[in-house]
């Protein structure tokens, strides 16, 4: 399809050159309009390159072909990223100032525009009336995500992350409208003060000195937690079981191996939290002997005893303070006994935890920096929630019903 990306004058313009990379690897043709300020941030050769065409941001550069109009009545989309405050206030007024403006103006197309700008910014209510305005015509407004702004400062306002954009552009282009978790405004400050406590990764158990049992779990789950919790206000403990990513700002972090050392230092954690979230993928068994040396090939086959390790989860629910909300992961992949579902509900009941974050796995589903999707259900196996999208935007669906539990109990 034919795209055209407008540019505004904002510092997340320079995520917008992963949004254009990938819009012109999935074979789209990209017309970018930056504004002139927007040209502060990212320079107009950036735009040239990566669209392999002219990023013009004057109405007045090819007259003779009347481009003002002739873009905006020849694109299949219009996506804005960032826009600014002021840019919002502009096309809710139907002006049409420099390129950029002029060919909205002039568009049949569905306009997609993800605003991004400091969080006062973007909560004045001059802001909030132009969005509704524009709401109200039609135009897709992408909630921003809640998170660190330029500067130390955190709240709504940041760019939500380029895969979200584009997810965003094609729902919309496909005619679905915005995904839900691109229209979500997780709420913030509702943690200030709690304390989280949050297992990450995936615990290996040693065989010998050079090898492990282990699992597909990177942490990535767990890290959005750890920084959505914390982008709330919460002070965030991080248990992180072979995880080789950074954790964010602010975050306190314990690295462990092995599920012996998880239990351990979450157990020592969750003594005093508010809130603790079972995230990681704890190995369900460990061999029974380590071998202090390592096995060798050449004595044949092996048979490696292994015994099972301990609930983790279920320990830390029955002996848990009062007050504390305890959030539970189910990762299944459905089998003749039963479906995701029926085994999510048979879980949450063992294990007691107030929620029970259920995701399907296998499949190339769940592990890894890919979106996700999870069922949240209550001790009872009732379903509280449902999330889908990045791991962030799903973080903050599970917080959302952390904060609701706590505030019934
Ligand atoms: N968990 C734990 N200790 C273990 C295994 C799992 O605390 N030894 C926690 C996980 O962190 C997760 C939840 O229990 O929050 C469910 O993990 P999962 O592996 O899905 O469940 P299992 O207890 O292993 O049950 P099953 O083997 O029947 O799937």
């Amino acid at each position: 399809m034919r795209v055209l990306l407008g540019v505004t004058g904002g510092i997340a313009a320079y995520k917008v050159a992963i949004v254009l990379r990938r819009l012109v690897e999935d074979g789209h043709s990209v017309r970018v309009v930056p504004t002139r300020s927007s040209l502060h941030f990212v320079g107009r050769s950036t735009w040239e390159a990566l669209s392999g065409g002219p990023a013009t941001s004057d109405a007045f550069s090819n007259v003779y072909g009347v481009e003002h109009v002739r873009l905006g009545q020849s694109a299949d989309l219009v996506l804005v990223a960032p826009a600014t405050g002021d840019f919002l206030a502009q096309i809710a007024n139907g002006e049409a100032r420099e390129l950029l403006g002029n060919a909205i103006l002039a568009t049949h197309a569905p306009i997609v525009v993800a605003p991004a700008m400091h969080t006062e910014m973007w909560l004045n209510p001059a802001t909030q009336a132009n969005v509704a305005t524009l709401r109200a015509r039609g135009v897709h407004v992408i909630e921003p995500a809640v998170g660190r702004l330029t500067g130390p400062d955190s709240g709504p306002g940041r760019l939500p992350e380029p895969e979200e954009i584009v997810a965003a552009a094609y729902a919309v282009a496909a005619g679905e409208g915005l995904p839900l978790s691109a229209g979500t405004s997780a709420p913030w400050g509702d943690l200030v003060g709690v304390s989280v406590a949050i297992s990450a990764g995936g615990t290996r158990e040693p065989l010998d000195p050079v090898r492990f049992l282990g699992n597909r779990s990177t942490g990535h789950q767990g890290l959005a937690l750890a920084q959505a919790a914390a982008d709330r206000g919460a002070i965030v403990t991080l248990v992180a079981a072979n995880v080789t990513l950074p954790s964010g700002q602010g975050i306190a972090r314990i690295d462990v191996e092995t599920s012996e050392d998880l239990a351990r230092e979450i157990r020592a954690v969750a003594a005093s939290a508010d809130v603790v979230i079972m995230a990681a993928a704890v190995a369900d068994f460990r061999p029974a002997h380590l071998s202090p040396t390592k096995i060798k090939r050449h004595e044949g086959t092996v048979t490696i005893e292994l015994v099972p390790n301990e609930d983790i989860l279920a320990g830390l629910v029955a002996s848990r303070p009062g007050g504390q909300t305890i959030v539970g992961f189910a990762a299944e992949t459905g089998d003749d006994a039963g479906s995701v579902a029926e085994h999510g509900a048979a879980k949450a009941k063992r294990k007691g935890a107030d929620l029970l974050a259920v995701n399907a796995v296998g499949g190339g589903r769940g592990f890894g920096d890919v979106p996700n999707a999870v069922t949240l259900i209550d001790v009872e196996g009732a379903v509280v929630a449902r999330a889908t999208g990045s791991k962030l935007a799903v973080a903050h669906v599970i917080l959302d019903e952390v904060v609701a539990h706590r505030a019934r109990h």
